[in-house]
């Protein structure tokens, strides 16, 4: 397994899905054999999973083990396999996701995070992200966002997007707690323009990246772009 795994973490409207985009499309346009994923979803189970957590009531317990079910697909069909071929795999939520959001929804507190940690070694095949861009803005903000993404989409709120500001500021706290506990978890403040958390995300990879075996084709190009 030689490639590079980036995952991108956060809460809702963080940025995530744009920053991993905009990461992907800057790599494959410079020739780097890439692959993006989201989690859940991007297999068939994974893609299930991602309807069913998103939208049907259960226990918070049960959705942990769907989410660590979908990761695992995800690791096995697509993930590994891109690495074992030394590709720079970028995921849209990873292992910090689970951590993050299912010790804030679980009422349990009997170990409930060291298993939640267990769970998610299991589910990963204890695949490490390289980088973790850890994209934060406070609840406010997020609920601002969330507005204008639910104008834009006429849609309506999913289970997560319905919880309180006290769940996300959970979820937030949990984030600081890995980030303060992990060298490779890169906290960046994205209140900032769209370019600039770029820019920083552009920064930090190539420095992490630097070294390792893959080709980059024209690398300065890729900085001028962003
Ligand atoms: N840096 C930013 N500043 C302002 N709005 C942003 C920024 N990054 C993303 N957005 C907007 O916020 C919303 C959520 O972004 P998205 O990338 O889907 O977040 P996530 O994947 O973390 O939920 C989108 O409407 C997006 O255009
Ligand atoms: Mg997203």
């Amino acid at each position: 397994m030689n490639g590079f795994l980036v995952t991108f973490e956060g809460i809702d409207c963080a940025g995530k899905s744009t920053q991993a985009n905009r990461l992907y499309t800057l790599l494959r346009d410079a020739n780097v054999p890439c692959l993006l994923v989201r989690n859940p979803g991007d297999t068939n189970l994974g893609c299930k999973v991602r309807h069913m957590v998103k939208h049907d009531h259960m226990q918070p317990t049960s959705r942990m083990f769907l989410f660590a079910a979908a990761l695992n697909d995800l690791c096995k069909r697509r993930i590994k396999p891109a690495l074992d071929e030394g590709k720079i795999v970028i995921c849209d939520r990873y292992t910090d996701s689970s951590f993050a959001y299912q010790v804030a929804d679980a009422e349990e507190d009997f170990g409930y995070e060291m298993f939640v940690e267990n769970v998610n070694r299991h589910a990963s095949m204890n695949m490490i992200p390289d980088i973790t861009f850890l994209l934060d803005i406070p609840e406010d903000e997020m609920r601002r966002r969330l507005g204008m993404r639910m104008d834009e989409q006429m849609g309506k709120e999913d289970i997560f997007e319905s919880k309180s500001n006290t769940f996300f500021k959970k979820v937030r706290e949990n984030y600081a707690y890995l980030a303060s506990t992990n060298d490779n978890i890169e906290k960046i403040d994205a209140t900032a323009s769209r370019d600039d958390v770029a820019q920083q995300i552009c920064d930090v990879f190539l420095q992490k990246h630097n070294g390792r075996a893959i080709q980059w084709n024209k690398p300065t190009l890729m900085l001028e772009k962003m």
